[in-house]
């Protein structure tokens, strides 16, 4: 994909579709006036008045999301214009151009277009100009993100796709907008790497290949990358993922990758742990089969650790961070480990377990200890741990589970500067009765109230008197309805926030 910014008048813009952003105020409590985007403005004179009158008709109402194709007949270089509402001013961010950029170009993509060009950002409007623009690149490219390579090419469409993504500036050589350009292509790019490991099947992604693609990421960019393997496990002490492995033939893997931003520095870094179960049956105490295959995607936590490290990469902080990935399937067999079962952890707590389904936690405890050890803080891990917090936060908002204030708030503002949201959930201290045993440090399950606060708990355990975050994300890393903006599929949710927090603390 060819992205870049381009300083022509509006008129001469030659591609498939010109895309304008048009807003609007509310005066009174009444009624409302229509805001044109710079180069809407100009769109409109060319056109006579042309977006002007769609609003004043009520045909177009200039609503986030709302969308008008018109054709200028030979009035612009242009083919098609595609008009884009961006909804009222007072709400509208980064976000909303984020939105509007992805479903303005999923459109002009299935309807046949090569060649795009955006304009949604108004030099007028309060959203600082590179933001606006790196929300545009980052929306274009995420929304045109399709998987389709285990799918014949589409007989009845025309099989086209954009190559091409000009952003319509007033200078092109200012340092900061081509700065922001590169940063929404890194972080686009690095979330659809993400959204790709996720997507796979699991008989593909197995935790060998999930350590093949991360290593060959690494090699490619720069990173230091580590596998380790059973006997090393072992020596380790890592009683969790060897359990949680036990039942199946494929390896476990234990995942390293060191991106060294601050050589000289004492601080060891930030630690970015992600869980890494490929497929997860449920083991002995198995899944039942509706919605089944959706467990491909309980590895979503270490795809967006791994995403998060691309990005990192691509965009240089000068901060140490590493991210640490168990992987393995959880599946049932003759040696797969058992309710009953007590596992010790390498920080050296045991766990009784009662439920094989609750493998998560098991193999984020010896990731957690693995952090505490080398001496990595702050501590982010994230996973899609339990069914609790989609019943409690559906795919809206993942939760956050912090036992620090300062982190809690500056993951908040990462997330919105990335358009993702985080909901902080307590740590309260009497939810450890639920998880109190008789026979062992720790029981493994806190039965079905509050399931993804329990959970937390039982990792807190594990992260010593590191500054550490629990995100569960097993509501938002993956969408079945198709949504206007996104293919159904992979969200790749948590990268693009993880970067922003490390750019943000590296500053
Ligand atoms: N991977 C699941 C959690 C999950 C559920 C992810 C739905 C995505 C969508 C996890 O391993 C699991 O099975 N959790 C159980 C734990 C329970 C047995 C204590 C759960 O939350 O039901
Ligand atoms: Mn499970
Ligand atoms: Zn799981």
């Amino acid at each position: 994909m060819d992205v870049r910014l381009i300083e022509q008048t509006v008129k001469d813009v030659q591609c498939d579709a010109l895309v304008i952003g048009v807003s609007y105020k509310e005066v009174g409590q009444q009624s409302r006036e229509v805001i044109l985007a710079e180069k809407a403005k100009e769109v409109n004179s060319l056109l006579g008045g042309l977006l002007k009158t769609m609003y004043d008709d009520g045909e177009f109402k200039a609503e986030l999301g709302e969308m008008i194709t018109v054709h200028p007949l030979s009035k612009l270089a242009a083919k098609r214009v595609v008009v884009m509402g961006l909804g009222s001013q007072k709400k509208m961010n980064a976000q909303s151009i984020r939105r509007a950029s992805a479903i303005a170009s999923r459109h002009a993509q299935q309807t046949g277009a090569q060649q795009i060009a955006l304009a949604l950002h108004s030099e007028e409007w309060s959203i600082d100009l590179d933001n606006s623009i790196q929300a545009e690149v980052e929306g274009a490219l995420l929304g045109l993100y399709t998987f389709k390579k285990y799918k014949h090419a589409n007989t009845n469409g025309n099989g086209q796709t954009i190559t091409r993504i000009n952003l319509l500036a007033n200078h092109t050589n200012e340092l900061g907008l081509s700065l922001a350009v590169d940063q929404g292509i890194a972080l686009a790019e690095a979330t659809n790497f993400a959204r790709d490991l996720v997507n796979e099947p699991p008989n593909v992604l197995t935790p060998s290949e999930l350590a093949n693609r991360a290593s060959a990421m690494a090699q490619r960019f720069g990173l230091e990358c580590q596998v380790l393997d059973r006997p090393e496990m072992q020596e380790l002490g890592m009683g969790g993922l060897l359990g949680v492995a036990q039942g199946s033939v494929e390896p476990p893997k234990f995942i390293i990758l060191r991106y060294r931003g601050a050589p000289g520095s004492e601080n060891q870094g930030i630690a970015l742990v992600g869980k890494g179960i490929t497929f997860d049956t449920g083991g002995i105490s198995l899944k039942s089969p509706e919605g089944m295959h959706q467990m491909k995607g309980d590895m979503a936590g270490a795809a967006a650790v791994i995403g998060a490290m691309h990005a990192i990469v691509a965009l240089k902080p000068a901060m140490n961070v590493t991210a640490l990935v168990p992987t393995t399937e959880n599946m049932p067999s003759g040696t797969a480990y058992r309710p009953g079962d007590i596992l010790r952890i390498m920080n050296g707590k045991t766990i009784e377990i009662v439920n094989t389904d609750a493998e998560g936690r098991l193999v984020l405890a010896d990731a957690l200890s693995y952090a505490v050890k080398n001496g990595l803080s702050p501590i982010i891990d994230v996973a899609t741990l339990t069914g609790g917090i989609v019943v409690a936060l559906g795919s809206v908002m993942s939760g956050m589970f912090c036992n620090d204030k300062e982190l809690s708030n500056d993951i908040i503002a990462a997330g919105q500067i990335a358009g993702e949201k985080f909901w902080p959930m307590p740590l309260d201290d009497e939810y450890k009765e639920a998880i109190q045993s008789d026979i062992a440090d720790i029981k493994q399950t806190g039965g079905k109230y509050a399931s993804a606060v329990t959970a937390a708990k039982i990792l807190e355990h594990f992260v010593g008197d590191a500054q550490w975050a629990h995100l569960d994300i097993a509501g938002t890393d993956f969408i079945d309805a198709k949504k206007p903006y996104q293919e159904h599929g992979a969200t790749g949710v948590a990268v693009r926030t993880l970067a922003e927090f490390v750019l943000r603390r590296a500053e």
